[in-house]
């Protein structure tokens, strides 16, 4: 039963966003799907300022700011200063290399703030995957701000490049008071950055290892075995997705706007909204969450429509959170069966093409 109580004036229970200020960056990483265009968006000043009014007005509790590198957008400082005055929890998503000492003091003795930076490795495998200096200039920025008593967070993306070497990295932060280390696996395929399949099996140990090592020190790194796991097996059934679609919260709890203004409940499923129509450049945000196609397209989605996906991004999301981290718990019951029909459709096509048309002609769709 989807729980559709208005605690906003909007139709859902919305309290959480995420704003993209720029999907332009000052760094090419290898595995990041922002930058593999050639058009680059900006969202407006008087477009960010809007939204974050909205967010206040509707009594939000939180905001993500970023981008491609949030830190571009000419009006950034501005905007950072804005949010302080206001309830909004704040975090900031950014590589850092741009965080110099005297910006960083302007963060300082902001309680509600966050900053998630982007870290992939030890010197020289982050450098070669996010350019080189990269890592020099992002750590100082980390030693920095949480030498300042900033609320530092740490995201490594799991890649063909750096998952053998993973719990190196986590020993790199052990002195560094970081509030957490989290790991998400590359999304896409993204010039061949994300881990084969018998890769992905092999990244089981390191990171086990790392979780092992975390229980000792006391230390947050935001994994569980039953995520490890999940993630092989949805890359190995493809059809079964890590997170079911319905009943989803995401799509009631938040959403995205991204640099060139356009809308989405969330990123991962195909919203029947013309990119032209749900958009903050053509539309007021209030038009958008108080109208019933809105409304109509969240239910049809999260009552069986949206087939799930297998994303980690929305963590913030504490029922996502915990159907990401509990559901190969769920799903150990029916491996036998997905494993000998996945050694039908390797082995015997000619079989499984056959037992597949059976299947469609007994229970037509
Ligand atoms: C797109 S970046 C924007 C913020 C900032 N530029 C940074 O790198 O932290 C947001 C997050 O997405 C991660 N990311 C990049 N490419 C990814 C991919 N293919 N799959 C999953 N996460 C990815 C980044 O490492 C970063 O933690
Ligand atoms: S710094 Fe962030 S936005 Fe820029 S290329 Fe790297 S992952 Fe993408
Ligand atoms: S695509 Fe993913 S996040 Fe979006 S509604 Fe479906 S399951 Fe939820």
């Amino acid at each position: 039963m989807v729980d559709s109580t208005p605690a906003t004036g909007s139709p859902f229970d919305l309290r959480m966003a995420a704003l993209s200020l720029t999907n332009n960056c000052n760094l090419r990483c290898r595995m990041c799907p922002v930058v593999q265009t050639d058009h680059f968006d900006n969202l407006s000043r008087t477009k960010a300022f809007e939204v974050a009014d909205f967010l206040v007005r509707r009594k939000f509790q939180g905001l993500c700011v970023t981008g491609g590198e949030a830190t571009l957008a000419p009006y950034f400082w501005e905007f950072m200063d804005y949010l302080r005055g206001t309830d909004l929890a704040i975090t900031l998503l950014s590589n850092a290399t741009r965080l110099k000492e005297e910006r960083i003091a302007r963060l300082t003795g902001w309680a509600r703030l966050s900053v998630v930076v982007s870290i992939d490795g030890t010197q020289s495998v982050h450098d070669g995957i996010r350019g080189a200096g990269t890592f020099e200039s992002s750590t100082r920025a980390i030693r920095a701000m949480t030498d300042s008593g900033i609320r530092v967070g740490v995201n490594t993306v799991i890649q063909r490049a750096n998952f053998r070497t993973l719990p190196d990295l986590y020993e790199f932060f052990k002195p560094i008071p970081l509030a957490w280390h989290s790991f998400a696996y590359a999304e896409g395929r993204y010039e061949n950055e994300c881990l084969s399949l018998e890769e992905l099996l092999a990244s089981e140990a390191p990171l086990l290892d790392i979780m092992a090592r975390s229980k000792t020190d006391g230390r947050e790194v935001s994994l569980t075995p039953g995520m490890v796991r999940g993630f092989y097996l949805s890359e190995r059934f493809p059809d079964i997705p890590l997170h079911p679609g319905k009943g989803c919260t995401v799509p009631q709890h938040g959403f995205h706007i991204d640099a060139d203004g356009l809308f989405r409940p969330c990123w991962h499923y195909a919203w029947p909204f013309p990119a032209d129509k749900w958009n903050i450049n053509t539309r007021t945000l209030d038009d958008m969450v108080d109208s019933p196609e809105y409304r109509q397209a969240v239910l049809e989605a999260i009552s069986g429509k949206c087939r799930g996906c297998s994303t980690l991004c929305y963590v913030w999301d504490e029922d996502f959170k915990r159907k990401v981290t509990e559901w190969p718990h769920r799903m150990e019951r029916a491996l036998p069966a997905l494993y000998l029909k996945d050694f039908v459709r390797r082995r015997m096509p000619a079989l499984f093409g056959m037992l597949k048309r059976v299947k469609t002609s007994t229970h037509p769709k």
